[in-house]
């Protein structure tokens, strides 16, 4: 066993929102690690947490008519309930209110200053409150607005104290170049070069207009300012381990994945070099950045309410299944979209058809011929050749893992499956039986349970719940000892009976979520008018009607532009919905059990477009939307594609 450390991070989340995606994200990737540097020996400690100082905390608390403090401990308090539900195998769950944490920024505010880093000056200039971060007037857009978010940044001019970061111009450069694999994937690398080429300017890291964050160190002698947020935060990642206070845990620094999105690369990539350099601490051995999630090809935004909640999303489909789909859905660094549909075709696909049908056929073959028992002493005797290449995939992983390549990784962990998959089809378990050639069937099941165990050992840091069914299942634990006995050694099950589970992915035909329903209480007059004196047929109590009656109903295409509740109603949204007119249509529906506000907004919905007007709690409704309902919930029917509003329906 090797006794290297593995000391993994993730960024500390804001308290200003809950846990979204993105934040999900990150710290499934980050889970993913530590639990593999568990299983292969190293001594790991994984740490995440909250950024809970700074003036976007303190407005967000201010908004909602609570103390700064106690806003912060209920929204820190979400993101721990959601990692512990998730079953996150953090080690140290950080907070930048925590007393250790404040004073270790203390004490490096004191060193970086006693080494020459710090002078007090005036900073002028604009600052972005939602970026936390300040501009320069070059780089703002129409001289106003932040380059990063577009939003308003407000004109600053106060005293402050600088860290003198224009140093560190040539130190970051050589560092980047003598250490090429410093910041992942590559491509970023490229970008933090190019922007430090361009030339480094002093940082303000302290504020002088607002209260919520660190004071500097009492030596200092200056109470009126607090730490910049960024410098704050950044520290968090030694602080945990004891920096400034007791260092009981200083031997795990330096980190060896420092995780984040590309959003935030520059301040670990620029700014925390510089402030380890500063205070004499040696550089992590890798930031590695990943992409931004989208949904259903648009950005997430609360106003969009597109926004997709990890829990409803792990709740409706699996947490496994969501950890694998996001792990293999995007090449880390790159965006990723989010969308039902993807989720599902790689549930089905690589999970139900190639693993766990993977499984299923092996519960087949041993409980038809050998009553569930499965022996693998013959297996190197007639499937050599399968073995080998079933470890020359799983020996090209962990390397992937480690730089990043976490896609590649399990596309390459489900070679081995296409191999077992194979096998089967290619030596045919019940012509073997036919034929008398029983030892050769045995050695098959044998073969087949070892790339199934193989395979979950080398699976279970990105779906530990699933891998531990398949381990139960074939007679084994995942831990250390079955790592170097299965991957590195390459060693073979011992003979078992096999547990009967169930399948481990019901194939799944329908979007889970969403079970949004439709409208709502059908305005009772019916729009067309009745043609009397027609016929009208009956077939099964339906009756029938001619395309001529059907086209008397206008459906139509709308986009929903505003939704509300309303006020003192269980089941009615008070929605506007743009048909193409030349104002929307205000449209009362009852589907609030199923859709909530903004769920509903800027989706697209069919209108029943000339109903006459009816009253529904006093508020006029002008159309009616189409939606399906069963003993399963209510869904609105809507457009496959994106339709301009006011399309025809027909
Ligand atoms: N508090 C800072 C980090 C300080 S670390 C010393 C921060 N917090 S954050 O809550 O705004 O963002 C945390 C992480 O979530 C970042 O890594 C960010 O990239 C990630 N994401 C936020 N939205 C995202 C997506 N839509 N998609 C993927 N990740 C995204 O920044």
């Amino acid at each position: 066993m090797s006794c290297e450390k593995a000391y993994i991070t993730t960024p500390i989340y804001y308290v200003n929102d809950i846990a979204h995606i993105g934040h999900a994200y990150t710290t499934i990737i980050a889970d993913t690690l530590a639990r593999y540097s568990r299983m292969s020996g190293l001594e790991t400690f994984f740490l995440t947490g909250t950024d809970e100082h700074g003036q976007k905390i303190e407005e967000a608390a201010k908004s909602r008519g609570k103390t700064t403090q106690t806003y912060a401990d209920e929204i820190s308090a979400t993101f721990k309930d959601l990692w512990d539900d998730f079953d996150i195998s953090y080690d140290k769950f950080i907070r930048t209110t925590d007393a250790d944490h404040m004073k270790g920024v203390q004490k490096a505010f004191s060193t970086m200053h006693k080494n020459g880093d710090i002078y007090k000056d005036t900073y002028k200039g604009h600052y972005c409150i939602s970026c936390e971060t300040f501009f320069p007037s070059i780089q703002l857009v129409d001289d106003e607005f932040c380059p990063e978010c577009g939003k308003s940044t407000t004109v600053v001019e106060e005293e402050s104290y600088f860290f003198r970061l224009s140093d560190y111009q040539d130190k970051l450069l050589q560092y980047y170049e003598d250490h090429p694999d410093f910041i992942l994937p590559r491509s970023k690398r490229n970008e933090v070069i190019r922007f430090v080429e361009g030339g480094l300017t002093d940082l303000s890291i302290t504020r002088t207009s607002f209260d919520w964050g660190v004071k500097l160190p009492e030596e200092m002698n200056d109470p009126k300012h607090v730490m910049y947020v960024w410098l704050d935060a950044l520290m968090n990642y030694v602080t945990a381990l004891g920096y400034g206070t007791d260092d009981a845990n200083m031997d795990l620094w330096p980190a060896r994945v420092q995780l984040i999105g590309k959003d935030i690369l520059r301040f670990h990539a620029i700014y925390w070099p510089a402030f380890l350099i500063s205070l004499d601490l040696p550089l992590p051995k890798h930031i590695a950045a990943h992409g931004w999630w989208t949904r259903d090809g648009e950005k997430m935004s609360k106003s969009k309410g597109n926004v997709v909640n990890p829990r409803e999303v792990a709740d409706a489909y699996g947490l496994d299944n969501f950890r694998y789909f996001m792990l293999r859905e995007v090449p880390f660094g790159g965006d990723g979209d989010f969308s039902q549909k993807a989720l599902i075709d790689r549930i089905n696909s690589d999970l139900g058809n190639d693993l766990g049908n993977l499984l299923n056929r092996l519960i087949g073959m041993s409980g038809k011929y050998f009553e569930g028992s499965v022996d693998s002493v013959n297996v190197a005797k007639y499937y050599q050749a399968e073995l080998d290449e079933v470890h020359a995939s799983l020996d090209k992983l962990e390397p992937l893992l480690f730089e990043m390549q976490i896609h590649k990784y399990l596309e390459e962990l489900w070679r081995p499956l296409t191999v077992a998959n194979k096998a089967i089809d290619m030596y045919q378990p019940w012509t073997l039986m036919k034929e008398g050639r029983e030892e050769e069937a045995m050695a098959l099941n044998g073969l087949i349970a070892a790339i199934l165990a193989k395979v979950s050992v080398m699976l279970y840091p990105v779906m530990p719940a699933v891998c531990t069914k398949i381990s139960n299942a074939l007679h084994f634990s995942i831990d250390n000892d079955s790592w170097n006995a299965l991957v590195k050694e390459r060693k073979l099950l011992e003979p078992f009976v096999l547990e009967k589970i169930d399948p481990l992915f019901p194939r799944i035909e329908a979007p889970l979520l969403e079970q949004m329903e439709p409208v709502d209480k059908k305005p009772e007059p019916k729009a067309s008018k009745k043609e009397e004196g027609k016929k009208e047929t009956k077939e099964e109590g339906i009756a029938l009607i001619g395309i001529d009656q059907f086209f008397q109903t206008s459906l139509k295409v709308g986009t929903v532009v505003q939704a509300e509740e309303v006020p003192k109603s269980k089941k009615l949204l008070l929605l506007q919905v743009d048909v193409g007119e030349d104002a929307p249509r205000q449209v009362v529906a009852g589907i609030k059990e199923w859709y909530s506000a903004n769920d509903m907004m800027n989706t697209q919905v069919c209108v029943v477009a000339n109903l006459k007007p009816a009253k529904l709690m006093g508020l006029k409704s002008e159309g009616m939307l189409l939606a399906a309902k069963d003993e399963n919930g209510l869904c609105m029917i809507r457009p496959e594609k994106p339709k301009t509003a006011g399309t025809t329906i027909g």
